[in-house]
């Protein structure tokens, strides 16, 4: 089977591969260490940002959410953990398909994963640029021009929303977004031109990705220490947030707890699942593990549960102090509800989120070049993209070329699309890493490895499937009596319904593991939930994927010779 597409790697061999490199990577990360870096690329800004839109549409019933999310990247944690402890090496779910599915779903995934990890930095960059700005102004009282804090697409678009709304009847406004009306009318108007057009462009998210990549650039171990300390600092601020913020909670505002009711709360997902990316990047630095089987998934499984535990306790302390109502379109929730309560500590989360989002960065930053490490050393993309510096130690070119790209992104894009196609991208990867345990066949459990309990699904998939089609029986019946004339969006759910069916009659016959099932499944709802027109942009994506698969790397793959 040399030329097809479904060619897999055996596992002895990717574990033999490393060490035969001219120059490998430094051994010396422990658990403590793996739990921090764990933290550091999932605490950033999901639970600093996004939460706001999250709760506006759920309210506190968004906290369930967070629920159902951390079991959802439970299942998923629990499954990279077997497969870290099966294929110890760098290329995160891309190597663990290339094992399972083979080289084009592999492919694909490396393909997603670069949603995940560089185009998801740009929104990180794009958040950390806004709480910086909020730092200038309100900490050191420098305004920055607007020209050069936004990028051009939200700029243009509240241009034209202003003038349109500001063209007709604003009896209804409030003094509020009068300001910021006439505030978007006179950055517009402010830009420098080139010709006709206006000039925008977000410096400072530029300028932080290139510290971060030198800082991925010069070594992992001073990237490690960096880490360590921008933990430490931002855990305890999100502490220090939920126990001040306790006194200030009025239980009144947590009722209703589902004022848009479920419906609302789903609205949430891609930007409360954005909150929990990252700990599956620690699955990259494999080769710069002590002891990666044990280690690992140790610490994957530390930092999630870890960061569940403090982003309900956020949840339900930010729903606590605000009406649900008032995060309409607030970016800094956590520091706006302290605003006007106690200014002081709205500073301390200011600093702290720039903190954070620094950190997730560096992960992130770090994490992509090693993914292209793997894939080059398969003969998937070229030579150069797995060229270890011979001082530092770290992937040169990669690191290099990831910085190239997240600064321009964010120079340039705006992070509303960008936050959805990371999700996307990495829930997909996720579903990829489940659903591979399922077709791998099955070891024993060795002493100082990992492996998932098995539990038989047969009969608790079935139950938990009929459980499921009763709870959304209307809506079920209401997309499927519409068919031809429903969105996007219940063709996804229709689509759900078939493939949750086919996996449980597969489940039932084959006796599968009830975990990776359901990491499979929780993952795919998930995923539909997401707007449909963030995936017409994801097969763009992959298709182009494609082409570069078959143009380069179906035929300079080390499986084709
Ligand atoms: N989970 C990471 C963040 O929230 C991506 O920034």
């Amino acid at each position: 089977m040399g030329g097809s597409i479904f060619r897999k790697k055996k596992i002895e061999n990717i574990i033999a591969e490393p060490e035969g490199q001219e120059h490998s990577l430094n051994r010396i990360l422990t658990v403590k260490d793996l739990t921090f870096l764990g933290i550091a690329a999932v605490v950033g800004a999901g639970i600093f940002s996004t939460i706001g839109s999250a709760a506006y549409h759920g309210g506190p019933g968004v906290s369930l959410l967070f629920v159902i999310t951390a079991v959802t990247c439970g299942f998923s944690a629990l499954c990279y953990a077997e497969f870290a402890s099966r294929v110890p090496v760098s290329g995160s779910a891309y190597t663990y398909s290339y094992v399972s599915f083979g080289e084009i779903v592999a492919w694909v995934i490396g393909w997603a994963l670069i949603l995940e990890y560089a185009i998801g930095n740009i929104v990180v960059a794009i958040s950390w640029s806004g709480y910086f700005n909020n730092l200038l102004v309100h900490v050191f009282h420098i305004h920055l021009p607007d020209w050069l804090l936004v990028d051009p697409e939200t700029a243009i678009n509240a241009y034209n929303d202003a003038v349109k709304t500001l063209a007709g009847n604003t009896a209804g406004l409030t003094p509020e977004d009068l300001k910021n009306h006439r505030f978007a009318i006179e950055a517009y108007n402010a830009a420098p031109r080139i010709g006709n057009m206006p000039v925008f462009l977000n410096l400072p998210a530029f300028i932080i990705t290139a510290l971060i990549t030198w800082l991925a650039y010069i070594g992992i171990k001073e990237s490690k220490q960096s880490a360590n300390f921008m933990v430490l600092f931002k855990i305890g601020v999100i502490i220090f947030i939920i126990v001040v913020g306790a006194f200030f909670v009025d239980t009144n505002n947590w009722t209703p707890f589902l004022p848009n009711r479920f419906e609302g709360v789903l609205k949430g997902v891609s930007a409360v699942f954005y909150a929990y990316i990252g700990f599956d990047a620690i699955s990259t630095t494999a080769e710069e593990c002590r002891n990666p089987q044990r280690d690992l998934p140790r610490s994957m499984i530390y930092s999630l549960v870890i960061c569940t535990v403090l982003y309900i306790a956020v949840a339900l302390i930010l729903t606590g102090i605000e009406n649900y109502a008032s995060f309409k379109n607030v970016s800094d929730p956590l520091a706006f509800v302290f605003e006007k309560r106690a200014p002081w500590v709205e500073k301390i989360v200011s600093v702290s989120a720039v903190v954070a989002t620094t950190s997730v960065l560096l992960v992130f930053q770090i994490g992509q070049p090693r993914i292209w490490m793997s894939m080059s050393r398969d003969g998937l993309l070229p030579k150069v993209f797995q060229k270890i510096h011979p001082r530092y130690k770290t992937p040169s070119f990669s690191t290099i070329l990831t910085g190239v790209i997240v600064g321009l992104g964010a120079l340039f894009l705006e992070s509303g699309l960008v936050t959805d196609l990371t999700s996307i991208g990495t829930l997909f990867a996720f579903i990829l890493v489940c659903g591979g345990l399922l077709v791998l066949p099955p070891v024993k459990k060795e002493p100082g490895k990992f492996k998932i309990p098995y539990i038989n699904g047969r009969y608790i998939i079935p139950v938990l499937l009929a459980l499921f089609v009763y709870l959304f029986r209307e809506r079920a019946v209401t997309s499927f009596e519409n068919i031809g004339n429903e969105g996007y969006q219940e063709v996804l759910f229709l689509l759900f319904l078939v493939i949750a069916t086919l996996l449980t009659i597969k489940t039932v016959i084959s006796r599968y593991s009830f975990i990776p099932v359901m990491g499979v499944l929780s993952c795919l709802y998930l995923l539909i939930e997401i707007p449909a027109i963030s995936w017409l942009w994801f097969f763009v994506w992959m298709a182009i994927g494609l082409v570069i698969y078959f143009l380069y790397g179906y035929r300079n793959s080390n499986l084709s010779r």
